[in-house]
């Protein structure tokens, strides 16, 4: 995909963000249609339109680009690029008016040796403290407009690591004694509630690394590239089924020591 075509695709995300971001504004301390709540997730009726109006954006711009979203697919799913979009992230914070949640979206272009998808542009939005990162495969990534680097910290004790507890029981009981150990060995720990933001929190060196087990494609397509252009590490293994993966982000300096417990 040649590079005017990202910077196109790039300008379209960032205004599909920004109309999701307005809703999200204006909806933030309004009451919410929920429909659906389970014990650890919450999904709004307002997750469904962000995401129809992120379709028709970038449809209008990207006919034959296929969408992969939280709240559904569209499109050719065997197209050569497809979008990955998760319209709310932190829909939870989002539903208790705790304002820290973004919008989340990234492009896919098929591998045509091995046929898996790499992503080329992210873009990630927090409309309430209107920070826009964006990233093009191979350039640096920005913070509105102004280039980010991730972190210098080479030790666990003077590192901020962010956490995420996924939404199923057993995840949640997987991630709690790997919780129990990392409190003990860095500075602080994190758990904020929006996965994407935590890896451009990692981008822009504001936090060392972000870890979570059983997160899902939408939630980290986009914010894994900003990492990687802002010069850090995005590991992430699959697991099989449901677009889920294990992801360790960090600034490249603090991956392995935070395997090794
Ligand atoms: C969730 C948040 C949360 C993370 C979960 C995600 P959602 O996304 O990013 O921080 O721990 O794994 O599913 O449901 O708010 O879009
Ligand atoms: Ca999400």
């Amino acid at each position: 995909m040649k590079l005017s075509e990202q910077k196109k695709a790039l300008a379209c995300a960032v205004k599909a963000a920004r109309a999701v971001g307005k809703l999200m504004r204006q909806n933030l301390r309004l009451s919410k249609k929920v429909n659906l709540a389970t014990a650890h997730d919450i999904k709004l009726e307002l997750d469904v339109r962000s995401q129809k109006l992120i379709e028709k954006m970038l449809f209008a711009s990207f006919p034959k680009v296929a969408v992969l979203g939280e709240e559904g697919v569209s499109g050719n799913q065997e197209a050569e690029q497809r979008w990955v979009v998760d319209p709310i992230d932190g829909t939870v914070n989002f539903t208790y008016e705790i304002p820290h949640a973004c919008v989340s979206i990234a492009l896919q272009v098929k591998d045509a040796k091995t046929g898996e998808y790499q992503t080329v542009v992210g873009v990630v939005y927090d409309p309430f403290c209107d920070e826009l990162w964006t990233a093009i495969r191979g350039q640096p990534a920005r913070l509105n407009g102004t280039i980010i680097r991730v972190s210098q910290r080479k030790s666990l004790g003077e590192a901020i690591v962010s956490i995420g507890f996924a939404k199923s029981s057993s995840n949640l009981e997987r991630t709690l004694p790997y919780f129990n150990k990392l409190v003990r060995k860095v500075r602080k720990v994190r758990l904020m509630g929006a996965a994407a933001l935590a890896l451009t929190y990692v981008a822009s060196g504001r936090f060392d690394a972000y870890v979570e087990q059983g997160i899902h494609l939408w939630d980290i397509a986009a914010g894994g590239l900003i990492v990687e252009c802002a010069g850090g590490e995005f590991w992430h293994e699959p697991i099989p089924g449901d677009y889920a993966y294990r992801i360790v982000a960090s600034n490249g300096l603090l991956r392995k020591k935070l395997q090794s417990f």
